[in-house]
């Protein structure tokens, strides 16, 4: 669903399903909007933080019946903690867990006076995240309708804040609903087509998408092979977004995401239990769809391509087999050792099409790669690994402000070793079960063409209990902001 955000007037008489009244921690004396809203409530809720019944606290949530004495039947006051961005993403989200328990269409949100753009965006992408649903598949009858409106009540908040916060949950979701359809509804094909129509929307934003013989004449072996196992014609997806004055000439953002649409794992087949969530193994091309997009509505003065090779991985007659030897677009040739190790094959073309026809200067690849990086930190950090020290740096750092958190995993020429293969110059994977996730970023590395690039491992991020999570789309948006403005001297 889409949440719409606007601007009204005064929250007593706010014509919504809920009224939200924010609270830090420790409480402050209610002023403005929110003291209103406690007057007509007959001081309720000021009595309530007296007794210590409201904490404020980051994500706590309490209701109340109104009984006529606003116009909305029910009002929350929920804990906006200390005020960390974090802490205000969890409010939007407990004013959605409210919402949701009760008959909501229209959420009228006060915000203290002093909440500025920052906070009340991250309520409404905590807001938003929380009130979205897949139901798609669901018989009509079945489906609740949707929160719809969420009003802001704040001097401080213009319009634009608005449209900006949305277009972000937009975005979020568009990533989250890619992964959350299943794959029969969801080919290369479709997802190409997805690419099209939404850059066909955006001024600046062009799609062009690459099909089998094209593949073929440019080389790209990898993608091809991987292809080879599948009915569905795999797709290399190539969108540009040239904004008209960019903040640093010259500079192009390559942005590369991996969308396996279905991982069975090929001849090297995955176990049965589980294998239903490998539709969500397009997951980092989701992100990067969506990501490009957001950046290009939202007129960032940043030049950007991104590359999205897409394939179902399956076992076939024709598939490809543990021991082929196939030859990249970049001319490396490969060892395929395991057919599940897939997603590093497909980037490999990718990053080398980025590199080389797409003009980018520096790299950021998302991928849900390996479950080692599950093991290894969960569905908190993406890995993080980077060629380049600065850039890496800011990556991380674009990553923890907009709470796509990642974390940085070593790569070492001492690691090279596990890539090599007896008769080819890589192998795609090794028996030694070791470092699995720096296995994959030194293998990628090798088609990196020297720029300064970074590799996100997203298996654990991207998807949650089988669900997609959007990770990435607003990390994107923070590195592209950081990349609007001019370059340091
Ligand atoms: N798509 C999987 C990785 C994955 C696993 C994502 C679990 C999310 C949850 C990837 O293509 C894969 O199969 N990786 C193998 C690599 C191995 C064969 C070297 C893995 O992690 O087991
Ligand atoms: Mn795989
Ligand atoms: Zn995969």
């Amino acid at each position: 669903m889409r949440s719409s955000v606007r601007k009204s007037a005064d929250p007593v008489a706010a014509k919504a399903d809920l009224v939200v009244v924010c609270v830090p921690a420790p409480p402050r004396a209610l002023a403005g909007a929110a003291a209103a809203v406690d007057a007509a409530l007959g001081g309720l809720v000021a009595a309530a933080v007296k007794d210590g019944e409201i904490d404020g606290k980051a994500g706590s949530a309490t209701r109340f019946h109104t009984g006529g004495a606003l116009a909305a039947p029910r009002a929350a006051v929920v804990g906006v903690g200390g005020g960390s961005v974090e802490d205000w993403r969890s409010a939007g989200t407990a004013a959605a867990s409210v919402a949701s328990r009760v008959k909501t269409r229209s959420v009228a949100l006060v915000p203290p006076d002093d909440a500025g753009a920052t906070e009340v965006e991250a309520f409404i992408d905590g807001f938003g995240g929380a009130v979205y649903r897949y139901d798609r598949f669901r018989t009509p009858k079945d489906v609740k309708p949707p929160v719809g409106r969420l009003l802001v009540h704040s001097p401080a908040i213009t319009a634009a804040d608005l449209a900006r916060a949305d277009r972000i949950v937009e975005a979020v979701d568009g990533a989250r609903r890619l992964g959350d359809t299943p794959s029969n509804h969801l080919t290369p094909t479709m997802l190409g087509q997805y690419a099209k129509d939404l850059a066909d929307g955006i001024p600046g934003l062009t799609c062009q998408v690459i099909g089998p013989s094209k593949l073929e004449k440019m080389g790209a072996g990898a993608l091809l092979a991987v292809a080879q196992g599948t009915e569905e014609p795999p797709r290399m997806i190539v969108l540009r977004y040239s904004p008209k004055a960019p903040a640093r000439p010259g500079e192009v953002l390559g942005l590369v995401g991996k969308a396996v649409t279905f991982d069975s794992g090929g001849i090297s087949i995955k176990p049965s239990g589980g294998m239903e969530e490998m539709k969500l193994d397009m997951g980092g091309g989701a992100a990067v769809i969506e990501g490009i997009a957001l950046i290009a509505a939202l007129g960032l003065p940043v030049e950007v391509v991104a590359v999205v090779p897409s394939t179902e991985n399956m076992p076939s007659g024709t598939a490809v087999k543990p021991g082929d030897v196939i030859t990249a677009m970049n001319g490396k040739t490969i060892e395929v050792i395991n057919t599940d190790a897939e997603g590093r094959l497909i980037l490999a073309d990718a990053l080398t099409y980025a590199a080389r026809e797409g003009g980018a200067t520096r790299m950021i690849d998302m991928a849900t790669l390996t479950g080692a990086v599950v093991v290894a930190l969960g569905e908190v950090y993406a890995g993080l690994f980077g060629s380049d020290g600065e850039w890496t740096d800011l990556v991380r750092d674009a990553g923890e402000s907009s709470g796509d958190l990642a974390w940085p995993l070593p790569m070492h020429d001492r690691y090279r070793p596990l890539i090599e293969s007896r008769i080819a110059d890589l192998t795609n994977s090794s028996n030694k079960r070791q470092a699995g996730p720096v296995y994959a970023a030194q293998f990628l590395r090798e088609f990196t063409d020297g720029l300064p690039w970074c590799h996100l491992d997203i298996a654990g991020t991207g998807m949650v209990g089988g669900r997609g999570t959007g990770y990435g789309v607003r990390l994107i948006l923070s590195v592209a902001e950081r990349l609007s403005e001019p370059a340091p001297l």
